[in-house]
């Protein structure tokens, strides 16, 4: 498996990958693939990278531009994708190790997400006081330093994100 940029011709599947990968997720709303293509359409993806094994797409990850506590120059991590009966085999771990690594190296002061603090504690992502996101339960807002201190503030995300 290689994990790479997305390519033109991966849009498609990068869709279908979303699709299916959150059929089955507690907190799917069925939009996640929208959110991808709207990013995309909106040149608001810091990065759209794939797992590959063989020329199929297994996984997927993006990262958005946000602003925590009216600061602007973060990078939001979502979606996280993984193929179903893929899961559970280190595809997701890999996506965000190689997602933080890009974000860390092209500067990025910190990063959040929205997610399971049970799982995203491993990649240093944790609920801090003052970091918030209107209408999220504050445990699930999450934050982690790259190149300075983990943010904390009022989570504002792109607009593909609040619709
Ligand atoms: C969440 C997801 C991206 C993780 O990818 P993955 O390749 O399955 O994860 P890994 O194999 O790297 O890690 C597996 C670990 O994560 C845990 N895990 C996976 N999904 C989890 C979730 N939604 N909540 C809590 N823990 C989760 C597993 O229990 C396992 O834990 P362990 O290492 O202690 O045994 C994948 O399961 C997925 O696509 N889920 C559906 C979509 C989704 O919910 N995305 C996240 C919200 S953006």
């Amino acid at each position: 498996m290689k994990i790479r940029d997305e390519r033109r011709e991966d849009e498609d599947l990068i869709a279908t990958l979303i699709t299916t990968a959150f059929l089955e997720a507690p907190h799917r709303d069925g939009n996640e693939a929208c959110l991808v293509s709207g990013l995309r359409a909106a040149q608001a993806l810091l990065l759209s990278l794939v797992a590959d094994e063989d020329g199929q797409l297994i996984g997927h990850i993006a990262a958005s531009p946000c602003r925590i506590g009216g600061q602007s120059g973060y990078a939001l991590i979502a979606p996280v994708s993984v193929l179903p009966s893929r899961q559970g085999q280190g595809i997701g771990s890999a996506l965000m190790q190689a997602a933080l690594q890009r974000l860390e190296a092209a500067r990025f002061p910190g990063a959040a997400l929205v997610g399971d603090p049970h799982y995203y504690q491993r990649f240093g992502f944790a609920a801090r006081a003052g970091l918030g996101c209107a209408g999220i339960p504050s445990d699930y807002v999450l934050s982690r330093g790259l190149t300075g201190a983990a943010p904390v503030g009022e989570l504002d995300l792109h607009a593909v994100f609040t619709g």
